[in-house]
This record gives C-alpha cells, sequence and structure tokens, in this order.
C-alpha cells in the first residue's frame, strides 16, 4: 500500500536552512534542536532562516535577517462569513460538498485551506511531511490554542499530524480525501505564484507527478466519498475525467467520486 520514497523516485528537496534561537522557551529550543539535525547547515549558505523568538516561529530570508519574516497565523484568518472567506459557496467547500462531515488534508502545506475548512464547519485532520512546515503550524496552533474562546469555536474541529501520508502513517477513513500537490513547474516564464506557495516551493519544491499520482492513489484509499483535487488551471488533469469540476480564478479543484458500495 505505502511506497517509500526511493520507490517513488522522490528527491526531497533539503534546502540549507539557518536556525536562530531567541526565545526562552523550552518548546522552541527542542524544535530548533531538531531541526538543526535534520538540515546542518554545514556550507554557511543558507537562503532561508528559521527564526524563532517570543512572538512565534518565522521563516527569514537569510539574505535580510532584520525584515519580518512569515508565520502561521491563524488568528488572523479573515473570519467574514457570507460571500466571505468563510462562505460555503465558495470553489473549495461547493467540491468538498454541503453534507461532507470529516475531510482529510493530506498535504496541508500551512493549512489555508485546512484550517478554513475546520472554521466553516468540518471536521478537518491536516497533514504534513515537511518538518519546517510542520514546525510553523505547530506554533500556529500553540498561539491561536492562547485565545481559549476562538480555540474552543474553530480549534476543536481541527486536528493536525505531522506525517508522510506515504509512509508509514494509516488514518481512518474520512469522508473526503483533499489533495493540494506542489504545483508543476511553469515551462514559460510567469508571474510569481502566491507567497505562501513561493514559501512552500522554496522549502519543497514542485510537483513530482509519480508523487502526485501515488499521492492521489493513497487519498482514494482513505476517502469514503470522494477525493478532491486542487490543480493549477494551466496543469492538465492528472488521469481520469473528474465527476465534477470547480473553477476558482487561478485553480480549479476536481471532484472524483468514489465508488458506493452496496
Ligand atoms: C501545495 S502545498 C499545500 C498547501 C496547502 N493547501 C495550504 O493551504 O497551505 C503541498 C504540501 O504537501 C506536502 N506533502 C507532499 N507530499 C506529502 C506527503 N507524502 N505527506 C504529507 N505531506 C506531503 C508538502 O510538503 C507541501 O507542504
Amino acid at each position: 500500500m505505502c511506497k517509500t520514497l526511493g520507490e517513488l523516485g522522490s528527491v526531497h528537496h533539503n534546502p540549507p536552512l539557518e536556525v536562530i534561537v531567541q526565545s526562552e522557551l523550552a518548546i522552541h529550543h527542542i524544535a530548533a534542536t531538531e531541526l538543526r539535525n535534520l538540515f546542518p547547515n554545514k556550507s554557511g549558505d543558507a537562503s532561508i532562516t528559521v527564526y524563532f523568538n517570543e512572538e512565534g516561529v518565522e521563516l527569514r530570508n537569510a539574505a535580510k535577517p532584520k525584515h519580518k519574516g512569515f508565520k502561521v497565523d491563524f488568528l488572523g484568518v479573515d473570519r467574514r462569513t457570507g460571500a466571505g472567506n468563510l462562505s460555503r459557496k465558495q470553489p473549495l467547500p461547493k467540491a468538498i460538498g454541503q453534507s461532507t462531515n470529516s475531510v482529510i488534508d493530506v498535504t496541508a502545506g500551512f493549512c489555508s485551506d485546512a484550517f478554513r475548512l475546520a472554521m466553516m464547519g468540518y471536521k478537518v485532520t491536516a497533514i504534513e511531511r515537511s518538518p519546517v512546515i510542520a514546525t510553523l503550524v505547530e506554533d500556529g496552533i500553540r498561539r491561536a490554542k492562547e485565545d481559549n474562546e476562538f480555540w474552543a469555536e474553530f480549534g476543536a474541529r481541527f486536528n493536525f499530524v505531522r506525517a508522510d501520508i506515504l509512509n508509514g502513517y494509516d488514518p481512518e477513513p474520512h469522508d473526503v480525501a483533499y489533495l493540494d500537490p506542489m504545483f508543476p513547474q511553469k515551462r514559460k516564464k510567469s508571474a510569481l505564484p502566491p507567497g505562501p506557495i513561493q514559501r512552500i516551493q522554496s522549502l519543497v519544491g514542485f510537483d513530482n507527478p509519480k508523487e502526485t499520482r501515488a499521492l492521489f492513489q493513497r487519498a482514494s484509499e482513505i476517502a469514503t466519498k470522494k477525493v478532491v483535487l486542487k490543480r493549477p488551471t494551466y496543469a492538465q488533469e492528472l488521469h481520469q475525467k473528474p465527476a465534477h469540476v470547480f473553477e476558482g480564478k487561478l485553480v480549479r479543484y476536481e471532484v472524483y467520486l468514489q465508488p458506493t458500495v452496496t
């Protein structure tokens, strides 16, 4: 069922990282040591800094160490319903479906999609394998939990798991498996993708078609009702005709229904 990364031809993108800690929090020191062990910066030419301070864990541009970086901020998510960010009329929740209860996001990244779905009322499990991204998400959760009211309202439906969905992690079945693999690299030069995606690309690289197909297969094993696949509008369909497609401005959500068991 689960293939090894070697079998998938996966190229783990290991960017040289610099880890700086200016925090008294024990949890930050533990996380920083773990990252230093995983990504030893022997050459000293890191382009990315993971910066720990009392306000949280940030990704910074190593060439501009004083510039403010990026951190995961669940408390800052736009909470407008109606036609706003948390409206179920948006293409993503339309693809997930009104009657869906549980969703597993098997490629959660910084959890923007996963947490937004939890805020909309779905019960969400979010899986992420990159240790750097997971460190930022876990720190975002720690800070969000400090607001008891916020976490009781939205966090109770959200569960984050640091794991590789293709290797050694076996979740329980969910109604919907959501899959947002890395986008394929465009042939032609074009506008840069949005900031969070650029950051993820710099940490984990681009789409590996073999791995994307394995992720889709794995998602199909976990989903009882459907698999929802996010693709950039310029990318081809993965391999079979989706049952439904919901178009956004730059991306589309392809819905693949699971065979019904009688
Ligand atoms: C395009 S990003 C997802 C962005 C996300 N939807 C968001 O809202 O932030 C894809 C993510 O999938 C993760 N990923 C790729 N393969 C994975 C695997 N086998 N298990 C878990 N996460 C994986 C990558 O590390 C990357 O962070």
